[in-house]
């Protein structure tokens, strides 16, 4: 499929995916969410983990309000609908994922953003879910997500006065992980990523794949699911790790 909007970028198995679309600030319209979702569908078997960002002054400002407008009630339900299971797929993704927060993620960008790993923001990211000003609310499960992150109070905070936030602020609520300059973003995440690299290629899918199923589960039955993946690493990328260290070497995965 050729993407107009998706613009992926793979080198040392990184791939770096650019939503282009600056003249609507990168909004979400359908052609995005079928390209995203064909894009998650496709991945190389060389892309060890994936950084989204935006090309512009935007992250993403949103779900495209142009695209909205006119939904009947059932229309709109089955917009949100579907927007949440590309949205899942990315989150559920096995390899890490990452937002590069280059500029406005608001509304379904925030959303987008959320359902990443981490966050990375340059100082010039700014976040918010401003639906209520436009009489809706967040569709792409960013009402689940924020509260989960940020903890409820925060995050009915935002949904409810739609105040837009800082990188600074945003870092303080820990809805991202770490600021940076806008001419640093992209070479700090490419950093991260790479750190990521270097560590045990399935420890750092089963990390997030055990933090993830946990939060759907009670805390016994979570702990349990970790137990068992943790057991799954001995005699396997666990012994090589841990013989490296007793043998103070590094570790070949
Ligand atoms: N949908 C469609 N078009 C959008 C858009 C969006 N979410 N955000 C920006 N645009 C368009 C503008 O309409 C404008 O288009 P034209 O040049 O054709 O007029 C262009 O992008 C540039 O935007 P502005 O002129 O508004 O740029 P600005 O710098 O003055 O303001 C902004 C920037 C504060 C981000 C402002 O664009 C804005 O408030 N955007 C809407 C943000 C928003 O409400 N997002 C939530 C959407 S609803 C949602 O996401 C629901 C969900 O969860 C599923």
């Amino acid at each position: 499929m050729e993407y107009q909007i998706l613009h992926p970028s793979v080198t040392d198995g990184v791939m770096v995916l650019t939503i282009s679309r600056p003249q609507a600030l990168n909004a979400l319209n359908s052609l995005f969410f079928t390209e995203m979702d064909h894009l998650l569908s496709h991945l190389p078997q060389e892309v060890k983990i994936m950084v989204i960002t935006g090309e512009g002054k935007a992250f993403v400002a949103g779900a495209d309000i142009s695209e909205m407008v006119d939904k009947s009630q059932a229309e709109g339900e089955a917009f949100s609908l579907a927007g949440q299971a590309v949205f899942r797929k990315i989150e559920q993704l096995s390899i890490p994922v990452i937002a590069a927060v280059n500029g406005y993620a608001l509304g379904g960008g925030c959303e987008l953003a959320m359902a990443c790993d981490f966050r990375i923001a340059s100082t010039l990211a700014t976040f918010g879910q401003p639906e209520v000003n436009l009489g809706i609310i967040p569709g792409y499960a960013g009402t689940q997500r924020m509260s989960r992150l940020i903890g409820k109070g925060n995050a009915l905070y935002l949904m409810m006065t739609a105040t837009m936030i800082s990188a600074d602020e945003a870092l303080r609520m820990g809805l991202v992980q770490k600021v940076v300059a806008p001419e640093l973003l992209m070479e700090e995440t490419l950093k991260i990523a790479k750190t990521i690299l270097s560590k045990g290629p399935t420890a750092t899918k089963l990390v997030k794949e055990v933090v993830n199923l946990g939060l759907a589960m009670d805390f016994d039955a979570a702990s349990k699911q970790e137990a068992q993946r943790f057991g799954s690493l001995f005699k396997n990328e666990g012994e090589v790790g841990m013989r490296a260290f007793l043998e103070k070497r590094k570790p070949t995965w």
